[in-house]
């Protein structure tokens, strides 16, 4: 067992319930890192031990981890299904929930408190693309060529379930920059969207929120999250958020910087009561193809394309994850002599990125020959 710095917090718990097989046992718990504090809840690291008297403790002595666990309120005054989605997926490219508990806050706290426990990654994409602002430099290209088609590997098993995690952004994607492997974390806002019903329009960071939310769409899809997508590959070409708007309304016009005025049609379709600032007058003379190659201009061509099908006012004319997965831009992570060097070393490392499930390449479809192809 490690030694820890700082102060330790451990207790035991009567009911640790174990995710994959739901029983419940008796458990010590040992937090010895706060790693992430959030509009909610907060975020630790911790080791867990199965604790004398429970049935798996003559099995197992040992601590088990490192675990993060993300604690909730229980109660509060918006739906979390963040437990109950957590509970059902399964995929390598979202973080999996390991146990889970219930537990009371301290002494004068009535609260009660949920706990996930989840399996625990170093760092998150935010603190990535900022590592390399720093010294001038962008995440270099093989690895975001991998981190952005885990993340859309992610959105199609998701998306697949009708599941959209509606807060795609740097801070909520944990990546291991040793293994170059990508999570998906924070399903706190996540939802199972179904045709016709209306959701809230007010979720995502506004950095990251689709244009058809901005102007308050009730009947969105799960293209929200493909915007947000495009905003993150945006982010790590450029070492800064793409649309930083001072409000909500101003976020639309930093979108019209790029993409033009919003046409009528996006209006009508996404919200016809919408009587708010419309940006109608053209930011720039170029055109919008051009406008593109003007802001990525130190990005490489078949990136630039990926772009400008994502980033696209229209829901439905936006690119589907199973779209953005067949695009050249991903191709060359297919060679044969594909490699990539963690940070500071010098030994490659072997990515496994097309080991679908069925599932996965159910929904994949007929594009489903196209990307398992060898490359050309
Ligand atoms: N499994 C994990 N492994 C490592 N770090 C994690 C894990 N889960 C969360 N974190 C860290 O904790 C931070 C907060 O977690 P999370 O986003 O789930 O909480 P939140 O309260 O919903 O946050 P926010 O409101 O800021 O989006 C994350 O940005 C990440 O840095
Ligand atoms: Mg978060």
């Amino acid at each position: 067992m490690q030694e820890f710095s700082g102060p330790v917090n451990e207790y035991t718990l009567n009911q640790v319930i174990n995710n994959q097989t739901s029983a419940s046992s008796r458990m010590t718990v040992k937090e010895y890192k706060r790693i992430g504090e959030g509009a909610f809840g907060t975020v630790v690291e911790a080791v867990l031990k199965y604790a004398d008297g429970s049935e798996d403790s003559k099995t197992s002595q040992e601590w088990i981890g490192p675990f993060a666990i993300k604690r909730v309120p229980a109660q509060t005054e918006y739906k979390s299904r963040e437990l109950e989605i957590l509970r059902v997926v399964n995929h390598p490219n979202i973080v999996s929930l390991r146990f889970f508990f219930d537990k009371a806050g301290s002494l004068n706290d009535k609260t009660v408190y949920q706990n996930l426990v989840m399996e625990c990654l170093p760092s998150n994409l935010q603190s990535e693309i900022k590592y390399y602002r720093q010294s001038k430099y962008t995440i270099p290209y093989p690895h975001m060529k991998a981190y952005t088609f885990q993340l859309a590997r992610a959105m199609l098993y998701l998306h697949g379930f009708g599941i959209s995690h509606r807060d795609i952004k740097p801070s909520n994607i944990l990546v291991d920059p040793a293994t170059v492997q990508l999570k998906i974390c924070d399903f706190g806002s996540a939802k199972k969207l179904e045709p016709n019903q209306p959701s809230v329009s007010y979720i995502c960071s506004r950095y990251y929120r689709a244009p058809e939310l901005i102007v308050g769409c009730s009947l969105y899809t799960t293209k929200i999250d493909i915007w947000g997508l495009g905003c993150v590959i945006a982010e790590m070409f450029l070492g800064k958020p793409i649309f930083q708007g001072q409000s909500p309304e101003l976020q639309l016009k930093e979108i019209s910087k790029l993409l033009g005025p919003p046409p009528n049609t996006f209006f009508f379709n996404s919200n016809p009561n919408y009587r708010g600032n419309m940006y109608t007058n053209k930011l720039f003379s170029c055109t919008v193809e051009e406008r593109f190659k003007q802001i990525f201009s130190n990005s490489p061509p078949d990136a630039i394309d990926l772009l400008s099908k994502i980033l696209v006012y229209d829901p439905e004319s936006r690119a589907s994850a199973r779209k953005v997965l067949v695009h050249s831009f991903f191709h060359e992570l297919k060679r044969k002599d594909f490699q990539v060097f963690p940070r500071g070393s010098s030994e490659p490392i072997v990515l496994n990125l097309f080991n679908f499930s069925e599932y996965e390449l159910e929904l994949l479809g007929p594009l489903r020959d196209e990307l398992l192809s060898p490359n050309k």
